[in-house]
């Protein structure tokens, strides 16, 4: 039978950060969207497509409601799941004291398979239809997520966590096994229905160079698979790669020099890079996964977006949970903080620029931006409906919202997981929310 989503509907066709947002915006106050085989087949205006369904079409109407594509969330850590509002510290020491020792437990698989599916229907009941996921150092870690994102058909992103130092020493591994393993878990994975794998050595400072090396080689034989890790997320972290890589010119140097920067690199925060490291990822084709809430949770800086999306050299960038030190799953709270991490630069992030960075934007950090992160022929069809009349609140302040802009900006200032009405994947509605 055929399916199809009817309703107010925005998505992408341009750059707000590099155009007029106006220009880039595709809106239809009453548009319909029909799928099948898991993809978009036609999108237009409900009184053009309509007619050319048959009778029996299952058609879906929202009314106060936008559909937008699905959310994509860049970097996140799905087994930091059950640490998330860990007091008191900073980077370096909030690894040691919280996230350490709560990845250790994924050594048990059938715990892996329990917090993964929990985590699976979070990102679901927050509008979120692909991530790209830290895993732990356990292989079967990253199987626990991708069979829990295979019972949705969701496209997902995921890597096994490479350390070979500076951790707890049930969590290290060699540079043989992060090669010997990683590359297992790629063959088993990669391309495996809407599954893909990403080589992620956890950072710099706990990888050996021998390490950095041998994950640098699989990078070179597998030049279409997404690679993952954190990059100049805090200063003390910056000093310490300096002191352990003293013989290159920056952290991003370091990364550059094994070969781990390219396009379908991601890199989480990037907040303290010159200038130089900006056009080194820019030239590469590398991105930069944005965490405000983390970011703001662990006091580890203030990300100048502008600065990065220059249009001189604009890196891509993607919006991004990193969950634990995240504080929220909600890609609506996260660009909330978003808009204050820029104001804090003196920057208003336009609306557009916003939800821009949570889908079509982080399509294209992924390198994903001919599957999903956008509403049009043929591509996958995952969306999400936020209802307008969610919240008193929401419905109240909307009431006084002039332009499209204006509610899309509310939408992100008040929004959150009780805004997400459904979401859908491959052609699939697979979350309802609950009726109050
Ligand atoms: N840098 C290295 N590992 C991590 C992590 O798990 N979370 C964050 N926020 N930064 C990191
Ligand atoms: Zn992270």
């Amino acid at each position: 039978m055929t399916t199809a989503m009817r309703g107010a509907m925005l998505s992408f066709r341009g750059d707000p950060f590099l155009n007029e947002g106006d220009d880039c915006l595709d809106y239809r106050p009453d548009g319909l969207a029909i799928f099948a085989d898991g993809r978009i087949q036609a999108v237009g205006a409900a009184a053009d497509l309509l007619p050319t369904l048959p009778a029996d079409a299952d058609v879906h109407h929202y009314r106060d409601s936008l559909i937008l594509p699905g959310f994509i969330d860049c970097h996140t850590h799905y087994p930091q799941l059950e640490m998330m509002g860990a007091f008191g510290e900073q980077l370096i020491d909030w690894l040691n004291t919280y996230t350490f020792p709560v990845e250790q437990g994924f050594a048990d698989r059938r715990h892996a398979d329990d917090v993964a599916s929990l985590f699976v229907r979070q990102l679901l009941q927050n509008g979120v239809t692909t991530a790209a996921v830290f895993a732990t150092v356990h292989p079967h870690s990253v199987d626990a997520l991708l069979d829990a994102a295979a019972a949705f058909d969701m496209r997902m992103i995921a890597g096994k966590v490479c350390m070979d130092r500076h951790a707890p020493p049930a969590l290290l591994d060699t540079p043989q096994r992060a090669y010997d393993e990683s590359r297992a878990l790629m063959e088993k994975w990669h391309g495996r229905g809407r599954a893909e794998y990403a080589l992620t050595p956890r950072f710099a400072p706990t990888s050996s160079p021998e390490q950095l090396e041998a994950l640098g080689a699989l990078a070179r034989e597998f030049p279409d698979v997404p690679i993952q890790s954190h990059l100049a997320e805090n200063m003390a972290e910056v000093e310490w790669v300096r002191r352990l890589f003293h013989e290159h010119a920056s952290y991003t140097a370091v990364y550059e020099h094994f070969g781990l920067l390219r396009e379908r690199a991601i890199y989480g925060h990037g907040i303290h890079l010159g200038e130089d490291e900006l056009e080194r990822l820019y030239d590469s084709g590398s991105a930069i996964a944005h965490c405000p809430t983390s970011n703001f949770f662990l006091g580890s800086g203030v990300f100048n977006l502008r600065r990065a999306r220059a249009a001189r050299r604009p890196v891509r960038v993607g919006l991004s949970s990193d969950v634990g030190a995240g504080t929220s799953l909600s890609p609506l709270v996260t660009l909330n903080e978003a808009y204050k991490a820029a104001q804090a630069c003196g920057f208003a992030l336009s609306s557009a620029q916003a939800f821009y960075l949570a889908t079509r934007g982080a399509a294209e950090a992924l390198g994903l931006e001919r599957r999903v992160g956008g509403i049009a022929a043929g591509l996958e069809a995952d969306l999400v409906v936020l209802d307008l009349k969610a919240t008193a609140l929401l419905e109240f302040r909307l009431r006084h919202a002039e332009s499209l802009a204006e509610m899309l900006f509310v939408l992100m200032t008040l929004g959150d997981d009780r805004t997400v009405a459904a979401t859908w994947v491959a052609g699939r509605e697979v979350y309802r929310r609950p009726e109050a």
